[in-house]
């Protein structure tokens, strides 16, 4: 499953190109790996990557512009949060056609030349497809509104309530208060898991599904890699409506905690997975499937894949990276999981994304941040498991909250306000050099959210002529992953598993070459050692690959030292 012919896959891509016809692979032994059994996939927010008009909004040109930077740092696959026309309610997750380019982030053109100029240079666009529900402006919501006897009526999920003023049930939306929206033309209901601007598709309506299938198709035909499934666990409610049950406790919107069982990860979801994977896999060139999947274990997560691993190819790990405790037994545990638990299926690891607190203020201690960072990158790219990234988190952009409820743009920021701050902190723009509004925008234009004090000193111009800089290990690192067989396609293996200060694992090649990977996550110095004999590695040597700054050179498996939150990669030999 490991160790496959890569120079193999490098040489068919070139000559068959991006989309082209090479076959659909399992990976199994002997056949060529799918493409993204190895990708770095990075994920953009359109709006806050780079404006080339001044209008202070990210754009798709803004983006073609960048891509070299992309190609230089490693990047396999591009995952575009929604850039269709949308109200912007949720910023784009609020959908109002999915066949077409919001005009704020472009034209169909321009988003024709990314995908070429990506293909130039041998990275895929992934498209995100919101498809719990859509916007409440959309054609098919406005027809479903219009008329209780509409055709469209059931292709959302609209109930009487249970007595004047009362919702259905207990249910709630993720964004605060009931999910239930009285509707007065009509005199029902509607249900809505996030904003009330988005309500929720009837997945038990196959025209729904009929419909759906549709706008893959036309993406497909466009040539793109693939869909990352927004928020797919919520994708079907309990057939009977009924209440969930009340936890202890209330939530950053001050309602009651629920548990969720009757509108979350219910197993109807399943038969749709199957039937769009039929979908991706009529086309050529591997086109994959990824899931935002927020799920409680690993055993929920390996069902992600299918039975039969006729779902998602890549479901995303959660329980790796958003552990938030940097602790190195927790984390051997989830790493091994994901190894042994997903029945040879790929892991998908990612730390970062839209709607979190960036992993560097969730893992940093505010004295050691870059060192962790360190240690994130190398949890991230030096296992096994195919690697999502989010725009700056190479960087170590940090997330900045607004500090006045008046200037949040998140709405869910203002319903929750100041315990919940909202996704803005996160979503800030993207820091490229020094100069005012960091390159993101022109200086005489006002970004969609402010640029973070921060860009002056961590920005992509001075990072990258700084070799301890968090950009040039993630660089590093990358290129290792990507040309070292070991750090490739290699087994992995936890090494000293009763240590809880220091994590390390071994990978091994199927030619034999072995690289130790050892973390400190600790504020303290630590000295390991290593027996590798039960591992079949013959060597007694360490050759640095890479190792945090002002490391010794010269370390011996019997004794590596490492500064307080220091990591070493190095070739056995
Ligand atoms: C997903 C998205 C998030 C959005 C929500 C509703 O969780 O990542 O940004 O608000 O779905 O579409």
């Amino acid at each position: 499953m490991r160790r496959l012919a890569t120079s193999l896959v490098v040489l068919a891509g070139i000559i068959l190109g991006l989309g082209g016809a090479v076959a659909q692979t399992q990976a199994k032994p002997g056949k060529l790996d799918p493409w993204w059994k190895h990708a770095l996939i990075y994920e953009i927010y359109p709006r806050s990557f780079q404006d080339s008009n001044g209008d202070g909004v990210g754009d798709l040109n803004g983006i073609t512009q960048r891509l070299d930077y992309l190609k230089e740092l490693g990047v396999d696959a591009i995952w575009l949060s929604p850039i269709y026309p949308s109200p912007q309610v949720d910023f784009g997750y609020d959908v109002s056609n999915y066949e077409a380019i919001d005009p704020q982030y472009g034209t169909m053109a321009d988003f024709d030349r990314l995908l070429a100029e990506g293909k130039k240079r041998n990275i895929r666009i992934i498209m995100d497809m919101v498809m719990n529900h859509t916007s409440d402006k959309h054609p098919w919501f406005i027809e479903s509104a219009s008329l209780k006897t509409n055709p469209k009526r059931d292709w959302y999920i609209w109930r009487d309530g249970k007595g004047p003023g009362e919702p259905p049930n207990n249910w709630q939306s993720t964004f605060g208060h009931s999910a239930w929206k009285w509707d007065p033309k009509t005199s029902q209901w509607y249900y809505h898991r996030f904003y009330a601007e988005q309500p929720d598709l009837n997945w038990r309506n196959p025209a729904v599904e009929r419909a759906m299938f549709g706008v893959y198709r036309f993406w497909l035909n466009k040539g793109v890699a693939g869909f990352r499934l927004d928020a797919v666990p919520t994708l079907f409610e309990d057939a009977q409506l009924r209440d969930e049950k009340v936890l202890p406790g209330t939530n950053a919107y001050g309602d009651p905690n629920l548990d969720d069982s009757m509108t979350n990860n219910l197993p109807e979801v399943h038969q749709v997975m199957r039937d769009l994977r039929k979908v991706t896999n009529s086309y050529p060139g591997n086109r994959v499937l990824i899931g935002e999947t927020y799920l409680p274990d690993i055993a929920e997560l390996r069902k992600w894949y299918g039975a039969d691993h006729d779902e998602l190819q890549l479901p995303m790990d959660m329980q790796v990276g958003f552990l938030n405790k940097l602790d190195a037994e927790m984390f051997r545990t989830r790493i091994d999981q994901a190894e042994h638990d997903l029945d040879d299926d790929q892991p998908l690891f990612v730390f970062d994304n839209h709607d979190n607190v960036r992993s560097w203020n969730r893992y940093g201690d505010g004295n050691h941040n870059t060192a962790i960072a360190r240690i994130i990158a190398t949890l991230l790219l030096g296992t096994r498991a195919t690697a999502m990234m989010y725009y700056g988190e190479e960087l170590g952009m940090t997330t900045t909250p607004p500090t006045r409820v008046e200037d949040v743009r998140d709405p869910i920021g203002k319903i929750g306000w100041p315990k919940e701050k909202g996704r803005d902190g996160e979503r800030t723009p993207m820091q490229w050099d020094g100069s005012p509004n960091a390159g993101f925008a022109p200086a005489s234009a006002t970004p969609w959210l402010p640029v973070p004090s921060s860009y002056k000193t961590v920005n992509v111009a001075i990072e990258s002529r700084e070799d301890d800089s968090l950009l040039s290990w993630y660089q590093q690192l990358i290129k290792l992953r990507r040309d070292h067989p070991a750090l490739h396609d290699g087994t992995l293996t936890m090494l000293n598993v009763n240590d809880n200060n220091v994590l390390s694992w071994l990978r091994k090649a199927p030619d034999g070459q072995a690289v130790l990977i050892v973390c400190n996550f600790t504020a303290q110095p630590q000295t390991v050692a290593f027996d590798l004999s039960s591992q079949g590695v013959s060597g007694r040597q360490l050759k640095a690959l890479l190792q945090s700054p002002g490391m010794d050179e010269s370390q011996s498996l019997s004794s590596v030292k490492l500064p307080p939150y220091g990591v070493y990669i190095g070739q056995v030999q």
